[in-house]
């Protein structure tokens, strides 16, 4: 027979061990009260139905009809599963397992350190990843989307990804998607003429933005666009797309000078006042230019009694009787680089550099009266483009190069941490970073316009082209005749071209039409 101090032994084991199953039942079903409870209620109900009125599968019945009306409703009003039975727990489980795949990514994104133990509020589920957590780091959405860009890879399968700020702060919904996206820029087809512009200066179409929308340039008030890229990058094409807009509007007047002494501008011969693709007559260019300026100097002297205001812009635009006078100098480098000099060819550096001091002034003060020159090159190096000339120019395009050095040449700084970077461009001719007087800068493709559907609409608008600097007469040359530009103001080359100072000798053929 036991004693009375085994029993009490037994007893304490007895209890601890029933009380240690009910702990831990307790415990596993923890995470089940919802469906507990719906179980509670069943037995109290049955119980109770038992006892009086005995139709407990009546009771039955209507319960279940209530419970498949609520699993119905819940797929529309998702808060109803909170209260379901066994799909409270797994919906818990499911968000509490999309919580801790989002606060992962937020460790392996960089945006928390990875000791931190925090539990944000972050949920990924199916590629897409919620965020809504205050952190300094998600301040800024272009830097999160370079940053989840950069590490793609996280993800598996992902391919791109779509980066959506919902809410200031550290709000986002990013979508990583296992297809690349179509990106419009590269789907791009070849135009069949030029794009169609409404005449409105602020915005000269030429090609899409990423988003698909139509890239615009600004001409208004811009005296001076830099152009740079590595051969083949698409500079003379992207500049065929957009002057080509501008070819039928009689307010605009084409001067080319083409450095590479080639037929890339043929297109525009037709419809250029000047047209000049002899690259190796260094005076005849320095002469030129400096006609140029002194059209705008006359301008200047002029637009208040002209126009009634100092600028072309605030006074109804360029018309046809005062035009925008658009300077293509393709491939500049020709023109500028003393580098391509001897250092004994006197002559040659003397025009080279009236050549850069005439430009210079162009694009310093030529914004009221409606003078663009624009400037390319494959060389971007401050010896093929100044910065006399490129530190005023208001707007840069830099199709793809290989150095951070070219890029800032052409740009005028280093692009900042969240800008694109015209070294990342993809080798496809157009691609091209733009940067606008804001300083702002974005990726665009250019579109691009064959050369006979380009030469066919300056053919057409042939008739619009006007004489704007006179013919060019060289100091060497005969003094009679007219010296000047047929502008309507009177004489433009006046004030610039250099006196005769010997001989007569036969004019020289002229590379203006008459
Ligand atoms: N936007 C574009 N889309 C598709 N193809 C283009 C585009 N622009 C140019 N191209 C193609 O790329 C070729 C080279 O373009 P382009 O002559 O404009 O380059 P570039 O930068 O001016 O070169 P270079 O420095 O040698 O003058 C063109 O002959 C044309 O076939
Ligand atoms: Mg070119």
């Amino acid at each position: 027979m036991a004693s009375k101090k085994d029993e009490d032994w037994l007893g304490v084991l007895l209890g601890a061990i029933l009380g240690g199953l009910f702990v831990a039942t307790a415990w596993v079903l923890r995470r089940f009260w919802v469906t507990l409870g719906w179980i509670a209620l069943f037995g109290m109900a049955l119980a109770r139905d038992v006892e009086t009125v005995r139709s407990w599968p009546l009771y039955m019945l209507s319960v279940a009809v209530l419970l498949v009306l609520l699993l119905i409703l819940s797929r529309r009003f998702r808060w109803l599963r909170k209260g379901l039975p066994v799909l409270a727990e797994v919906e818990r489980a499911r968000g509490q397992k999309r919580q801790r795949i989002g606060n992962r990514l937020l460790r392996d994104f960089g945006f928390i350190a990875s000791s931190d133990p925090t539990s944000y509020r972050t949920w990924f589920s199916r590629g897409v990843w919620m965020i809504d957590a205050p952190l300094a780091t998600l301040t800024d959405p272009v830097w999160v989307e370079n940053v989840v860009r950069d590490r793609l890879a996280v993800i598996d399968g992902a391919q791109d990804v779509l980066v959506e700020q919902t809410n200031v702060g550290g709000h986002y919904r990013i979508t990583f998607l296992s297809d690349a996206r179509m990106d419009p820029r590269s789907e791009m087809a070849p135009l069949d003429r030029p794009l169609s512009w409404d005449g409105n200066w602020d915005a000269v179409p030429y090609g899409l933005r990423a988003d698909g929308s139509l890239a615009t340039h600004r001409v208004r008030e811009c005296s001076g666009t830099v152009v740079g890229g590595l051969p083949g990058g698409g500079k003379t094409g992207g500049l065929t797309a957009l002057l080509s807009v501008l070819v039928p509007c009689p307010a605009v007047q084409f001067l080319i000078w083409d450095g590479k002494g080639g037929h890339d501008w043929g297109w525009l011969a037709a419809r250029a006042s000047l047209f000049n693709r002899d690259d190796e007559d260094r005076e005849q260019i320095a002469l030129q230019l400096e006609a140029v300026v002194g059209v705008m100097r006359e301008r200047l002297d002029r637009m208040v009694d002209l126009r009634g205001g100092p600028s072309i812009w605030d006074t109804g635009g360029p018309s046809e009787d005062l035009p925008l006078l658009v300077l293509v100098i393709d491939e500049c480098q020709a023109i500028l680089d003393k580098e391509l000099i001897p250092r004994d060819d006197k002559d040659a550096l003397r025009y080279r550099q009236r050549a850069e001091a005439a430009i210079s002034v162009l694009v310093r003060k030529g914004r009221s009266v409606g003078v663009w020159v624009i400037p390319t090159t494959q060389k971007p190096t401050s010896d093929s483009l100044p910065t006399t000339i490129g530190s005023n120019a208001a707007s840069a395009i830099a199709f793809r190069v290989k150095t951070h050095e070219a890029e800032r040449a052409i740009m005028g700084t280093a692009p900042g941490a969240n800008d694109p970077t015209a070294t990342a461009l993809p080798a496809v001719p157009g691609f091209a970073v733009v940067s606008s007087e804001t300083g702002d800068r974005e990726v665009v493709r250019f579109g691009y316009l064959p050369v006979d559907a380009a030469a066919r609409a300056a053919h057409e608008s042939s008739s619009l082209r006007r004489s704007v600097i006179g013919p060019i007469i060289r100091p060497t040359e005969p003094t009679e005749g007219p010296t000047a530009g047929s502008e309507p103001m009177g004489d433009a080359q006046g004030e610039q071209a250099p006196r005769p100072r010997r001989k007569r000798a036969s004019r020289k053929p002229q590379a203006e039409p008459a």
